[in-house]
């Protein structure tokens, strides 16, 4: 088979690739080592920037998010005994956020793909990259135990933090940069509605919570825990007990609980592999960088990645190489801001083992300092709905 761009990986970066380019007449193949189910089976992201939303309507997929999503224009921040509502509409002019799953998202992108009848490959096992350091890259696969060979002008990088991309390119062409937080996240998807109408995040002494949701009958709750902890250990009970004591009393009261629908725990970790590029082969979304799920960035910046590499591949076989020169720089440059605003915003709301009581007064200190200057709070505000392409 020939394509002009393989993409590896069908998660939200592969998938809204795949669309861009369907829409810029651009001929690409999805190749996804799992089943179309396990890829809608983790729950991950819950928070679209406007960017990312217009992304969507861009490519046609939008209508079920609009339908279906929840804008909102503020988040609270609850902490001291109390929640502070931060008016993001006002703070930014007039922007919001959509509170909108990733799974759904990429449920919009698959199904559209699917309908329109553009090649996917589902359970590819044994994907591996060749000769993108010229002009005439593969990618080769085994589905079903057919072996599969791709020719193609590009490579798409979109597997993610744990795929073959990254690990393909050479040794010593890559520089890393990376931090391990010493706690994860402990995830619980309920039938339950949501504790509050926007999302809340919180700061306690117990450690860091979250009230987020899917809908208005659908939360999605998330405590730190340590790093080495199972969700087999945690019954709902505990997980609801665990929740209330890290809320504000007036929110604790108001929580609904029911019987969990998933629970899972996900490590926290900041890293970025630079260049993007290497030769034919570009790294996009989770495969290039990884931010903590605090400042709700990863999802956006895989979008705003594939914006940006849709368009540069639309100047080349237009004539015009400079888009995918720059991709790394242009990339990078807003990956370190997201990363640096996730790291502060997980640094700000976590306990840390070596915090200590002066940790924790500093970081009463700057959220108190947060809540009362709206210089800080626009910071906070401009960072959360997006910074601009
Ligand atoms: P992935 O979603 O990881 O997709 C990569 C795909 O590649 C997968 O389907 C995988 O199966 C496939 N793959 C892997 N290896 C191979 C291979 N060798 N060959 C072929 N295919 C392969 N982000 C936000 O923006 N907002 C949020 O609110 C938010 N909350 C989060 C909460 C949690 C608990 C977590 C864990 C993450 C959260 N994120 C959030 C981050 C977001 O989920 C990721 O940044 C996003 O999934 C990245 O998309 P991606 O397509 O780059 O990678
Ligand atoms: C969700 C996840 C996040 O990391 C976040 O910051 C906000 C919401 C969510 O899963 O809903």
């Amino acid at each position: 088979m020939r394509v002009q761009v393989a993409i590896v990986g069908g998660g939200p970066a592969g998938h809204l690739l795949g669309q861009l380019l369907y829409k810029a007449g651009i001929s690409a193949i999805v190749i996804e080592q799992r089943s179309q189910d396990y890829v809608l089976g983790r729950i991950r992201a819950g928070v679209l920037e406007q960017g990312t939303t217009d992304l969507l309507d861009e490519v046609g997929v939008g209508s079920r998010m609009h339908a279906e999503g929840l804008v909102h224009g503020g988040i609270s921040l609850s902490f001291g005994g109390a929640h502070h509502r931060i008016d993001l509409q006002k703070l930014t002019g007039g922007k919001s956020v959509m509170v909108y799953g990733q799974t759904e998202v990429t449920r919009d992108l698959m199904n559209a793909r699917a309908a329109a009848g553009l090649p996917t490959a589902y359970e590819a096992e044994n994907v591996s990259l060749h000769d993108f350091d010229g002009t005439r890259p593969k990618v080769r696969y085994v589905q079903h135990g057919v072996a599969h060979e791709v020719e193609c002008d590009f490579i798409a990088g979109c597997d993610g933090f744990h795929g073959v991309s990254r690990a393909s390119v050479p040794a010593g062409a890559l520089k890393t940069f990376e931090r391990v937080y010493p706690f994860g996240w402990l995830g619980v998807l309920s039938e339950t509605p949501p504790v509050a109408e926007e999302l809340v995040y919180s700061n306690h002494a117990r450690g860091f919570a979250l009230c987020s949701m899917r809908s208005h009958t659908r939360s999605r709750y998330y405590v730190q825990c340590a790093l080495d902890d199972k969700a087999e250990r945690w019954s709902d009970d505990a997980f609801w007990d665990e929740l209330r004591r890290r809320l504000a009393p007036e929110l604790a009261e108001s929580l609904v609980t029911g019987p969990s629908i998933e629970k899972s725990i996900a490590p926290l970790r900041s890293f970025v592999a630079e260049p993007m590029r290497f030769g034919r082969l570009f790294l996009a979304g989770d495969a290039a960088h990884i931010v903590p799920p605090t400042g709700a960035k990863g999802l956006n910046l895989a979008a705003s990645d594939v914006r940006y590499l849709a368009r540069a591949l639309v100047d080349f076989y237009a004539g015009d190489e400079t888009g995918i020169n720059r991709y790394s720089e242009t990339c990078l440059h807003r990956v370190w801001k997201a990363v640096r605003f996730s790291w502060w915003f997980t640094s700000l709301m976590h306990q840390f083992p070596d915090g200590g009581e002066f940790g924790h007064k500093l970081q009463e200190a700057e959220l108190n300092y947060l809540i009362h200057s709206p210089a800080a709070a626009t910071s906070l505000a401009e960072n959360y709905v997006g910074l601009p392409l």
